[in-house]
Parts: structure tokens; C-alpha cells; sequence
């Protein structure tokens, strides 16, 4: 692909959060990184400077990225924050999670009651908080839902002050942990872009490309 991205930086988040409930369980989801990951590597094809800050994954730190590993979503936040003034795009595919329990157990939980209940607190949404001190960067979400795609994505879109999100159908082969990926791109002005199952890798530069036509 052209160098068409020289002299940009790039954030993209990746990967899961883990919100631990003692030092051994944690509260996740399946995602793998293989979305975000791809998006970085393409981003660095293209001559960007590219921060890609991580949840837990097992896929090797691309050439030329900077890698950095997070766990919790509060750890996310940090480091985002750490890096939004300087980038020109801000591409968040992680699967952050909503909540986290209320306090974590210093040592392991021991097995006892027949029930037990787990407290839950609301994490900040990271991309709000991008989207509310948002100035010149480009701001790109991801939505992954099992239903009512359009409605879902349309609302983060405006509710987050993003100027592109995509969205992807939970499924066989669309989604987390598949080496492919059904996205519905949807723009600011109400216009979508439906693209066919591709490669992650596929619709990483399409994602791209499309937000290079944002710029100009
Ligand atoms: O990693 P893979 O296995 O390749 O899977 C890829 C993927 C399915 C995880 C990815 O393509 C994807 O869709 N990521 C977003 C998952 C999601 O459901 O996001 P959400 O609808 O919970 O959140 C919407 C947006 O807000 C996302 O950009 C998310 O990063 C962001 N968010 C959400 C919650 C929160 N507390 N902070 C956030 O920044």
C-alpha cells in the first residue's frame, strides 16, 4: 500500500479487558486482539507512527509498533489518555468491559456459601471521554452487537462524538476470535458501507483508507 500515512501517529486500542474479582478469576470477554492487531500492522504498512495499546492477547508485537500491555480497563484509560493530545487518529477496537467488580479480593476467594453475589461497577467508556475532549483527531469506534446492528452502531456513533464506527455482527465468521470480519461502516452524515466477510487484514486498510477520505 502507499505510504499514505507518514507522518501520522495512530493510537489503536486491542484486545480484551480484565477486571479481576481476586488475584486468580477475572471477569473478560473472547475477543483475541486479531482486529486491532491487524489495523496496527496496516497503519504501520502505510508509514504511520502506531501506539497499540493492548489488552491481554497472544499475538506476536508487530515490527515497528509500539506495544503497550495493559490489563484492566482502568489501566487502558490511562494509557490512552497518556497518548490522545499527540495522535491524528484514535481507533478504538478493544473490548473494553462495562464493568468491573466493586473491589477485588486481595487473596483468593475461598469456596464456601451455596451462593454468592458480585457486585458490579460501571467502568468509564474511554471512547466518550476521547469523544468529549476530542479536537482535531479522527475518532473511529468499533460496535460488536448480535442484534439491531444499524440502530446499535448509529447510537454509539453520535452518543461518543465519533467520526466513523464500525460495526460488526457476533458470529460464525464475523466478530470475536474469527480470522474474518462482516463490517457495516457508518459515517457522520448517515451514510453506511456494508462490506462483505473479508480478512481482518482486508478490513483493516479499508477501515483506513476510508478514514484517509475523512481527512482530506
Ligand atoms: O479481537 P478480535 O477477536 O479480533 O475481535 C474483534 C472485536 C469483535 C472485539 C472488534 O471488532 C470489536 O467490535 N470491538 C468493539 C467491541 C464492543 O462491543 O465494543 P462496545 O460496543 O462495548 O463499545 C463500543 C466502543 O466503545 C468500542 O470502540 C470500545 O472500544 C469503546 N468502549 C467501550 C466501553 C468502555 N468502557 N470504553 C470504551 O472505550
Amino acid at each position: 500500500s502507499p505510504k499514505n500515512l507518514e507522518g501520522k501517529k495512530v493510537l489503536v486500542t486491542a484486545g480484551p479487558t480484565r477486571e479481576h474479582i481476586d488475584p486468580v478469576r477475572f471477569i473478560s470477554n473472547p475477543s483475541s486482539g486479531k482486529m486491532g492487531y491487524a489495523i496496527a500492522r496496516a497503519a504501520e504498512h502505510r508509514g504511520a507512527e502506531v501506539v497499540l495499546v493492548t489488552g491481554p492477547t497472544n499475538i506476536p508485537v508487530p515490527l515497528n509498533v509500539t506495544e503497550i500491555r495493559v490489563r484492566s480497563a482502568r489501566e487502558m484509560a490511562t494509557a490512552v489518555f497518556e497518548h490522545m493530545e499527540d495522535s491524528h487518529i484514535i481507533i478504538k477496537t478493544a473490548a473494553v468491559a462495562d464493568y468491573r467488580p466493586g473491589e477485588a479480593a486481595a487473596h483468593k476467594i475461598k469456596k464456601g456459601a451455596d451462593e454468592k453475589v458480585l457486585t458490579l461497577q460501571k467502568n468509564q467508556d474511554i471512547l466518550k471521554e476521547l469523544g468529549a475532549r476530542k479536537k482535531d483527531q479522527i475518532l473511529v469506534g468499533f460496535a460488536a452487537e448480535t442484534q439491531e446492528l444499524e440502530k446499535n452502531a448509529g447510537e454509539k456513533l453520535v452518543r461518543k462524538n465519533l467520526d466513523m464506527i464500525a460495526g460488526n455482527i457476533v458470529g460464525e465468521s464475523s466478530g470475536f476470535e474469527t480470522d474474518t470480519n462482516q463490517v457495516t461502516l457508518f459515517y457522520r452524515d448517515g451514510t453506511k458501507e456494508p462490506l462483505p466477510v473479508m480478512e481482518k487484514d482486508a478490513v483493516a486498510h479499508i477501515l483506513l483508507d476510508r478514514i484517509i477520505g475523512i481527512k482530506n
